[in-house]
Parts: C-alpha cells; structure tokens; sequence
C-alpha cells in the first residue's frame, strides 16, 4: 500500500550538518529534502516545529534471547522492539551466542526465527564463535552469504560462551578472508577464574566482589589480546562494552600502531559507577555486568573520548534478567548473578540528559556515536544513519522540552527493576518511524509488531 508523511517545521541533525527543512518520505523511504516543499495530497502532515529530527539510532550491542549463566534473558522481540523504538532505536544488532556445543547454522536460524515476524524494528546479527572446527567454518561461511558481516567472540566466559585462542587465531584469519569485523568481549578468561576463586575462599560473596574478580587490568589485557590477534591477520576488529580508561587505552595504542579498530562503549559506563553494585541487601546485584560498573573517574574519560571521536560508538549491551528469580540466584555467590544492566528503553533519553544537556558531547556526535558511525562500521549507511534522500525514513522527532522520570512501571522492557529508577529526564522522543510507518509517540508503541526486517549486511564494506 502507498504511503506518504510529511515531516515539517523541524531543525534536522545530522552528524555533519543542520537545517530547518521540510522531509517527504514515500514508501518508506525519504525521497526530498527542502524548505517549503509542497505537501502531496493525502499524506500524513507531521509538525516538528520545536523539534529536533534525528536519523533512527541503532543499537549495536543488544541481547534479547541469550540463554547464560543457567538462565535466560527475558525479553523477546514483543517487548524489546517496542522498547527499542519507544526509547527512538529503530534498528539493533543483537549477538547470535550459541554455546559451546551447538550448531552456529541452527543457533542463527534459531535467534532470526524469534525476530523475523515479530520485530517492531529492523534488525541483524553479530555472529557469535564459541569454537572453530571445520563445521564451524563452513557455517560461518553460510551465515555471512545470508547477510551477516560481523562475528562475535568472548575471550571470558570459559566453557560457556568463550573462545579459546587457536580458535580466536583461526576466527581471526577467516574474517579477514570473509571481509568480516569481528566484534569481542576482552577480559582476561583465565584470571578473572583465579580473582573469582580467591575472593570466595575467603568468604567475599556479595555483589560488590564481582568488581574485584575483573578490575581494569584484566580488560586492558583481554584488549591487548585481542589487537594482538588481529595484527598478525589485518582483521578490522570492534571491542565492544569498553568501560575504562586503561583498556580505551591500549585500544588507542593498537591503532595508532596501524591495527583497525573501533571502540565502544556504553550508557551504563557513563551514568554509573561501581558503588551502585555495592548497594546493601543484594540490592547491588541490580548492577552486575561484565566488564564490571567502574571507579566514577573513569567517566570524565569516556565522555571525552566519546566526544573526541576517539571512542567510535554507544551501545546499551541490553542483557534484561529479573532481579526476582534470576538475580537472586547469585545471593550467596555473586559468579552466580546473571550479568547484564537492562537499558535499551533508555540509552538515548539518558544519553542526552547526561551528554548533551550538560554540554559534555555536542548534538552532531550524538548523532553520529548512536546512529551515523554505527551505521558505518556495520555496512548499514547510507541505507540507515542519516536523514537523506534514499535513506530509509528511520526518524526521531525529538522534543526537548520534555521532562519527566525513568520507571519500571512504564518501561516496555519485559524486566522487574530499571537501573535508571527515578531518574530525570530531559527530551525524549515525540515520534518514531520505522521506514515511515508511526512506531512510538511520545513514550507509547504505535507500531506494528513484525514491521521490522531483517538487514542483510554486505561484507568489505570498509
Ligand atoms: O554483563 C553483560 N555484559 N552481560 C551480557 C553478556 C555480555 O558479556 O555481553
Ligand atoms: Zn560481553
Ligand atoms: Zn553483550
């Protein structure tokens, strides 16, 4: 069916340009850009006046179904797509995490089936390698002519998700081969088994030791690691949920020495800081993730870095358990609390209270570190992450005179706690399309569930 909005009055921002400009969008798709365009007849009219227009941010680091740590997350495509787009993210990349033992063909026709038909936004995959035999790599192969130019390794998490280091060598080799970027959890396996090890003997269970078990130390090395890998092939490699100075660090090294690599961080890095795992009565176990929540004088650091460039993206890294029967499993043993700080509904509202808002990251690189460059590294632009003619009319309409408080009791993610709770907020998203169609209004879903596509990613994109 034909369909056509008109987008007017607003000041569109993207992360090199503004203007105030009119936008049509047909089928989806923006097809001009200009002051006083002439509105067709029966199209949606759309007043942005006071608005800013953003591209659709993207989310490079979400987990929606990942069965970890005896458990498994608690949102599906439902409740997740439409927090995705009520927070103003109209695509995601969610990590495909076979376990060691599984098929990687049916571990991705598995995490695709949850999304296909479902999905309120578009989506795609990072392609995780838990090991690498001759089965492995004939998948692998498979997976990247279905659409899919990214892997996914763990360097923690031995014996469950991790990848071991002839394994990593050989991912390595064949990413380079493929054109693929391989996408990498760093922190030092082994050691933090020992740290692990020690702090329990000695009777230090609660939340807060889990920080102690991998301080700075064993990501910065989990980095080195891993350029170190990808120096001896020339593989383009993404280190993703980078929380700390130290390892920002050595990734900035490794570039500088010639390696292709891209950082990201995440909203929780910046908002939090350790002592929130450090709440009394288990409360802390709200914010337990891997890498840990850092000392807060690493935050000046990332927002510089982000703002800078120097650090490419942010992402949420959305693992959504329960504080209530999945949490609590860790109460007497905190290796047992399933990691993750659910914040997909709230990357961008926080993003720009505590960034734009307080002056530490301009309006353009808020743009282009949630939506332009993401779109870049993952070979979705122009397609996605930018508001120009022939890019699909992903969009938020921007309001920035909103004011109100995060809560569990009105977020869309399907999770019993917010680590955001009570939080102000300044500006949020008016409305969103996905590919032209409304997907939330002022933080309601008005979108239709299974609207969102699956995005086929074309490898050498770089
Ligand atoms: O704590 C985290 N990050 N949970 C999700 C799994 C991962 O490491 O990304
Ligand atoms: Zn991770
Ligand atoms: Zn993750």
């Amino acid at each position: 069916m034909h369909s056509t909005q008109f987008i007017k009055n607003g000041e569109i921002v993207n992360a090199d340009s503004r203007q105030q400009a009119d936008i049509l969008v047909e089928d989806g798709v923006i097809t001009q850009i200009g002051r006083d365009l002439s509105v067709p007849k029966d199209c949606e009219v759309i007043n942005a006046r006071g608005h800013y227009v953003f591209p659709g941010f993207i989310d490079p680091h979400v987990h929606i179904h990942l069965p970890f740590m005896g458990t498994c997350t608690k949102d599906t495509y439902d409740s997740a797509s439409k927090a995705a787009v009520v927070g103003g993210t109209t695509t995601l990349i969610e990590m495909c995490c076979p376990g060691p033992d599984e098929s990687l063909l049916d571990a991705y026709k598995l995490w695709k089936s949850k999304a296909e038909g479902l999905s309120a936004c578009d989506f795609s995959f990072h392609m995780g390698v838990p090991r690498f035999d001759a089965q492995a790599e004939s998948d692998l192969r498979q997976i990247v002519a279905d659409g899919i130019s990214s892997f996914k390794v763990f360097l923690a998490y031995k014996g469950a998700l991790g990848l071991d280091d002839e394994g990593l060598y050989k991912t390595m080799q064949l990413a380079k081969e493929l054109g693929v970027i391989v996408t990498a959890h760093c922190e030092n396996a082994d050691l933090i088994a020992q740290l692990q090890q020690k702090l329990l003997s000695e009777g230090k269970t609660g939340p807060k030791w889990h920080y102690h078990s991998r301080p700075p130390m064993v990501e910065a090395e989990g980095v080195h690691h891993l350029a170190t890998f990808a120096a001896v092939h020339g593989t383009h490699i993404y280190t993703v949920h980078t929380s700390c100075r130290e390892s920002v660090e050595v990734a900035l090294q490794a570039r500088e020495q010639g390696v292709q690599i891209w950082i990201e961080t995440l909203i929780q890095y910046l908002t939090h800081d350790k002592t929130d795992a450090e709440k009394p009565r288990f409360q802390g176990a709200k914010f337990v993730m891997s890498p840990p929540l850092r000392d807060r004088s690493n935050q000046d650091y990332l927002w510089n870095a982000l703002q800078q460039g120097l650090i490419n993206t942010l992402a949420t890294d959305h693992a959504p358990f329960d504080f209530k029967g999945q949490k609590d499993m860790g109460r007497d043993d905190f290796t047992k609390i399933p990691n993750g700080i659910p914040s997909l509904e709230d990357r961008m509202t926080m993003l720009w209270t505590r960034g734009v808002c307080t002056g530490k990251l301009d309006i353009h690189r808020f743009v282009e570190c949630a939506s332009t460059e993401t779109a870049k590294i993952f070979g979705l632009f122009p397609q996605k992450g930018t508001i120009s003619v022939g890019a699909d009319a992903d969009i938020v309409i921007w309001d920035p005179k909103y004011r109100g408080r995060i809560s569990a009791r009105t977020h869309h993610m399907n999770i019993d706690y917010s680590a955001y709770e009570g939080q102000s907020i300044k500006g949020r998203p008016a409305r969103v399309l996905v590919r032209g169609q409304s997907a939330a209004e002022n933080g309601k879903f008005t979108g239709q569930l299974g609207h969102g596509r699956f995005l086929k990613r074309e490898p050498n994109h770089f």
